[in-house]
């Protein structure tokens, strides 16, 4: 039996995981280590809670004695590294947090599982580990930059961060691999497009589209609206996680995309339509500082190497998460009380 430690599992991706594990292995055990920030919400668990096979433990990936103590307690041989700060917009305005959480908070989980998987930890030459660990670091499109008209990015593609969130998630990733190299830490690290689905928090595109147009509020799109963005469903992400964790060649990157690139204003125009709104609603707002033009994902390696492929289309996908979307309002508005007015205040109102 696994026992996988999930971090970040209450945040949008995690939650969706941590279901997918559970449904899909009947055998495993997950440990969610999640500090419950903005972005962390346990009503996206409420239905695993009491599962045998599910524990939640309240704490910062940067906090390395309850990082370490994990390990200890629960025999950790899967380490599948979420947390973190997502959101680009709120990196721009606070990147001091992001470098924290996103690349000290992935060194001490790294440290973590060389110290307890090592065969010999006080060895600094000991390259062996015990049988069939892994650390997978969840990485992202961004760190590969703006690509122009054409063009995708490939795991061999220059690393070229633009905005705080996306440096901060390039240098975990290269973190990770000189543990890989350094140590001989069974890594594997995943950059995945951008994902859409339930439970994601409404500061992101689809989400607080959806959200602004059941309240009739209006619609900022950015610039002029013609960026584009690979998108993906969440449990298709799930499912090429789980593949790579099962079948990822040691110390490889694996891209993570659904060949679905959209420029944002397609996006909103379809949220419109299929909430019954019409385009009064859109307003074009002053562009995001350091804007990346366009994303899109060449995800060969992942398809031919380890026999990855998405199920939804996007037409099913998003039909599926508006309604979701529409069906869950009371998760919504919770989501939506409290703070995230003043963070919507401080972001829309000065644009
Ligand atoms: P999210 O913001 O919805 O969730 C992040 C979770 O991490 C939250 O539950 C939060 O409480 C937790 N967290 C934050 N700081 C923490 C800390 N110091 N210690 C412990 N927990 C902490 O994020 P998401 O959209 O689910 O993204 C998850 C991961 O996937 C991130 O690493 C992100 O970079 C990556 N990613 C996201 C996308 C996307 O489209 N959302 C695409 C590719 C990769
Ligand atoms: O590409 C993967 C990345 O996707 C992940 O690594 C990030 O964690 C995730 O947040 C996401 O980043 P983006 O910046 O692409 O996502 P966001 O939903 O913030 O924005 C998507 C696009 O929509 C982007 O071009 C900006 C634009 N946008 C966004 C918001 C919130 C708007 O035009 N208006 C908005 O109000």
């Amino acid at each position: 039996m696994h026992t996988i430690l999930v971090t970040g599992g209450a945040g949008f991706i995690g939650s969706n995981f941590v279901h997918y594990m559970l449904n899909t292995y009947p055998d495993i055990r997950i440990v969610n280590l999640d500090a419950l920030t903005y972005a962390g919400n346990l009503e996206n668990l409420r239905d695993v809670e009491s599962d045998a096979h599910y524990v939640f433990v309240k704490g910062d990936v940067r906090d390395k004695e309850t990082v370490d103590r994990i390990f200890e307690n629960y025999g950790i041989d899967t380490v599948v590294h979420f947390a973190a700060e997502s959101h680009v917009d709120r990196s721009i305005t606070h990147p001091e947090v992001f470098l924290s959480t996103n690349i000290l908070g992935t060194g001490v989980l790294l440290d973590s599982a060389k110290r307890h998987w090592s065969l010999r930890p006080d060895d600094k030459y000991c390259r062996e580990y015990q049988d069939g660990v892994k650390y997978l670091q969840v990485s992202t499109d961004e760190v590969y930059g703006a690509l122009g008209k054409t063009g995708m990015f490939t795991e061999t593609s220059p690393l070229s961060p633009n905005s705080p969130y996306s440096a901060s998630k390039t240098s975990a990733d290269l973190i990770v691999r000189a543990y890989g190299e350094t140590y001989g830490l069974p890594v594997n690290i995943t950059r995945c497009s951008n994902n859409y689905g339930p439970y994601q928090f409404p500061e992101k595109l689809i989400p607080l589209m959806i959200h602004n147009c059941v309240q009739n509020i209006p619609l900022p799109v950015y610039g002029d609206g013609m960026q584009i963005r690979d998108w993906l469903h969440v449990s298709d992400h799930c499912s090429a996680i789980d593949t790579v964790l099962q079948k990822g060649r040691i110390g490889e990157v694996y891209n993570i995309g659904g060949n679905n690139e959209k420029a944002n204003i397609e996006i909103v125009r379809l949220i419109l339509h299929a909430t019954g709104k019409d385009e009064s609603l859109i307003r074009y707002v002053k562009d995001r500082p350091g804007h990346d033009r366009r994303y899109a994902i060449d995800n060969t390696k992942i398809t031919t190497e380890l026999g990855w492929t998405p199920k939804y289309t996007f037409e099913q996908g998003m039909a599926d998460t508006v309604q979701w979307y529409l069906n869950n309002t009371a998760w919504v508005e919770h989501v939506v009380s409290g703070a995230y007015q003043n963070y919507y205040k401080e972001m829309y109102e000065k644009a």
